[in-house]
């Protein structure tokens, strides 16, 4: 008998990362580059950590780290779409990435605003080939999606690192991306597109252990060494300020949920955000009675495989290698 074997390779995940870089975005935006289960299509910014511009700055920094060129990098909100603008330099430090020496960018800033970019590239792709990875404050999704409401159709999927079920980082319920816009996460979380929320409750189970910094000091090379000094600087602060024993490292999580969905459980509930509660401001309320509503597109991050998931930071980090500076 002869058995055909019919290899079919698989195409990378088109996505944007729209962040706020921090230091976990920068693990973040170093994972979806060096992954090659992810197109990494453009880079957009909104403020958050820091101000518009130091997160910015730092994400072209981050560019010439990785040696990423030719996708746009575009800035986008300064402020949050009601409220006035909120940092975490008590976490990320007054650059947003406080730690390693952030190199001067090699890339020029795309001169078109992050919404009309996200725009732009979903509205010019075919439906369901572009995934919208946010990792900061929904501000630019929500005005992109108030703009050319299209998108919501066109859309493969939103990961979003924002929220938690059960816990909260920025007040006792609400956690820091979602609480300092809740009314973009509002529109975000109640368009009809398939979101996958990876919040706290996943993204505190990815710790990077001394045994995590061991891994990527070994990687060896410059970019693996920038990544040991951010998390030396995050573990510091987070012990200081939130008394962890090590730093959850929540950004990458998303990135890591698009290239392997195996490394993640998720548990499909109607999710909404909270926006007149007194003590519950920002918080992200999942309903999981069950069963989930027919018509439910939403689905919460629930247990991580945390070997898995750094060796994808780690393989990412190899594949990188030691770009020319
Ligand atoms: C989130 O807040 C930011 O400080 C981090 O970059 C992450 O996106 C965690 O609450
Ligand atoms: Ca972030």
């Amino acid at each position: 008998m002869n058995v055909a074997f019919i290899y079919v390779e698989r195409m990378p995940t088109k996505i944007i990362l729209d962040c706020d870089p921090g230091h976990d975005d920068a693990i973040a935006l170093l994972l979806a580059h060096g992954s090659p289960d992810i197109d990494l299509l453009a880079v957009t910014t909104v403020m958050g950590n820091q101000t518009l511009d130091k997160v910015t700055r730092n994400a072209l920094s981050i560019a010439r780290v990785a040696g990423i060129t030719g996708i746009p990098f575009a800035a986008g909100c300064t402020r949050p779409l009601v409220r006035q603008i909120e940092t975490a330099a008590s976490i990320h430090g007054e650059s947003g990435l406080d730690g390693p020496v952030l190199p001067e960018p090699l890339i020029q800033l795309d001169q078109r605003h992050a919404v009309d970019v996200i725009i732009d590239l979903v509205m010019s792709h075919d439906p369901g080939e572009i995934t919208l990875v946010p990792t900061g404050a929904l501000t630019n999704i929500a005005l992109a999606v108030r703009k050319e409401p299209r998108i919501v159709e066109r859309v493969k999927e939103i990961v979003l690192m924002g929220g938690g079920y059960h816990v909260g980082n920025w007040s006792a319920t609400a956690e820091f991306n979602i609480v300092i816009d809740p009314e973009a996460a509002h529109i975000v979380f109640n368009e009809k597109w398939p979101l996958t929320m990876i919040g706290l409750d996943l993204t505190h189970q990815a710790l990077a252990t001394p045994a995590v910094a061991d891994r990527v000091a070994e990687v060896g090379t410059a970019p693996a060494r920038f990544v040991g000094e951010l998390l030396d600087f995050f573990a510091s602060t987070y012990k200081e300020s939130q008394g962890f024993e090590h730093p959850p490292v929540h950004d990458p999580c998303a990135v890591a949920y698009v290239i392997d969905p195996s490394i993640i459980t998720v548990r499909r509930a109607p999710l909404d955000v909270e926006l007149t509660g007194t003590l519950t401001l920002g918080m992200t309320v999942a309903d999981f009675r069950s069963p989930a509503p027919a018509d439910c597109t939403t689905q919460v991050a629930t247990d991580l495989d945390h070997e898995r998931f750094w060796a994808l930071v780690i393989d990412a980090l190899e594949r990188i290698g030691d770009p020319a500076s």
